[in-house]
């Protein structure tokens, strides 16, 4: 059997910007530290006037076909996954390849076409559901394009309006990949919730709090589930983790998460275990109280010693690079993880060749899955191709006011006229319901 992976990627990100310790923080009267250092963003993405998740979509999926030089021929398939979709009927997705026709000479009319929904989550499921279809051998040696495309944005004044960001991810999924391979097992950790949710309403009606708790809790079931499937997993045996990135400082506390699920039969975890007096497996207690003060405790240990924190600067800090400067993405967020620490170790000199990523997906509502990529000998080609750092430096930086508008633009009425605050070049743009997706 053929290796099935990920074969080529691109981002597009919103062509905005708003800087949250110097615009957003001075407005809301707090002190920029809580972003930068709390939440650990710098900016977050917005979409100017004219763009849109398809727009996005379709600008981040132009890009990755002419860059590999993919023809709609080469590809059997179309997903697009997002939780900011604006038709109960028809997918993105077609949406999408409308746009792609205009620029190519053949069509999609044999492509499969669909759209993905579970939260954050749906674009690891639409990269599953690409890579089962190969692997079923139902492809014709054809590759799937999918998408993650969000703009996730909250209720002016809701805590979350602090991570707002709007971008997509574009892969093109195949056989022989050139960037990594995936892995057939998976972990899941998954359950009814309504901690954030959008039943037919315009923005996100989130219990923050108890997000980043059903977050950690359904990471650690996932994890639990990978381990008893793919055997146990060694914390130097795994290059980076790039996990789902609502903002960073969730994935700080997955870091740790994460790192003690890990190493709990290792030296290190025994040592804290003895030095706060108790054994830091769930069995050993007697309440749940009791448990989640030991956990407390143990955690706050851990959090300190050298081994930790030089493993999560290794491991865990440079998946956080690009997100910072970006917000949540919601689908295409873990999958700018994964960029983001592919583009340091190529900046720092690393070769990632046959080295072992462990991805981290969530979806409120809720479901987190852990799947193993093993890197591939051209990644760094692929890696080198892209232009993130020049797409965020393009970005307009936003005024409060210009903040105001855009939110009301894309949140109220799609169609109205406002202020264009960047000039669209060579790309897809929305302009009005019956000309959507033109390319200016
Ligand atoms: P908040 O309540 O305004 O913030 O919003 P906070 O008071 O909890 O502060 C945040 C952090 O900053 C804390 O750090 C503070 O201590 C620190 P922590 O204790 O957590 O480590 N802080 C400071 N640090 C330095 N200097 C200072 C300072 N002040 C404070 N001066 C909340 C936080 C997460 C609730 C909010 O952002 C929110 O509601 N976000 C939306 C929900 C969310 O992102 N949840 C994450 C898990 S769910 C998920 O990931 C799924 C999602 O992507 C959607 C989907 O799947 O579709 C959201």
């Amino acid at each position: 059997m053929t290796t099935v992976g990920i074969d080529a990627v691109e981002i597009w990100t919103g062509n905005l910007k708003l800087d949250l310790p110097g615009t957003f923080a001075p407005q809301k009267g707090e002190a920029p530290e809580k972003y930068t250092k709390g939440l650990g963003l710098n900016a977050s993405s917005f979409p100017d006037s004219y763009e849109d998740i398809v727009t996005m979509a379709a600008n981040a999926a132009h890009r990755l076909m002419d860059r590999k030089g993919l023809e709609p021929d080469d590809v059997g398939r179309i997903d697009v996954a997002t939780e900011s979709a604006f038709d109960n009927s028809k997918p993105v997705s077609t949406y999408v390849a409308g746009c792609l026709e205009q620029v190519y000479e053949g069509d999609f009319h044999h492509a499969n076409k669909g759209e993905r929904k579970f939260a954050c989550i749906a674009g690891t499921q639409s990269l599953d559901d690409a890579y089962n279809w190969i692997r079923a051998g139902r492809n014709r040696g054809r590759g799937a394009i999918v998408i993650a495309t969000d703009t996730a944005l909250y209720a002016r004044g809701d805590a979350g309006e602090a991570t707002q960001g709007a971008g997509a991810v574009a892969m093109y999924i195949a056989e022989d990949p050139d960037l990594v391979e995936l892995s057939p097992e998976q972990g899941y950790g998954s359950a009814d919730e309504t901690d954030f949710l959008k039943p037919n309403q315009q923005f996100p009606s989130v219990d923050g709090k108890r997000s980043v708790q059903v977050y950690l809790a359904r990471m650690r079931e996932a994890l639990q589930d990978f381990e008893s499937v793919a055997g146990d997993v060694h914390p130097d045996d795994i290059a980076f983790i790039p996990f789902h990135t609502p903002f960073p400082g969730m994935v700080r506390k997955a870091g740790l998460l994460g790192y003690r699920y890990i190493t709990r039969d290792t030296a290190i975890e025994e040592e804290l275990a003895e030095e706060i007096g108790r054994q830091p497996r769930e069995e050993a207690f007697g309440t749940e109280d009791d448990y989640h003060e030991a956990v407390r405790e143990y955690t706050d240990a851990l959090k300190g010693t050298d081994q930790y924190q030089e493993w999560y600067a290794r491991t865990i800090d440079p998946t956080l690079t690009v997100s910072r400067e970006v917000g949540n993405w919601y689908t295409g967020s873990v999958h700018i993880a994964r960029i983001s620490a592919m583009k340091h170790a190529l900046e720092n000199g690393r070769d990632l060749t046959g080295e072992t990523l462990l991805v981290g997906s969530y979806g409120s509502g809720a479901q987190a899955e852990i799947h193993a990529e093993t890197v591939c000998e051209s990644w760094s080609e692929e890696i080198e191709a892209l232009n993130v750092d020049e797409q965020l430096a393009a970005r307009y930086d936003m005024s409060w006011e210009d903040y105001e508008e855009v939110h009301d633009a894309h949140n109220h009425e799609m169609d109205v006229d406002v202020e264009e605050f960047t000039t669209p070049e060579e790309e897809f743009v929305f302009d009005g319901w019956g000309r959507m997706g033109e390319r200016k």
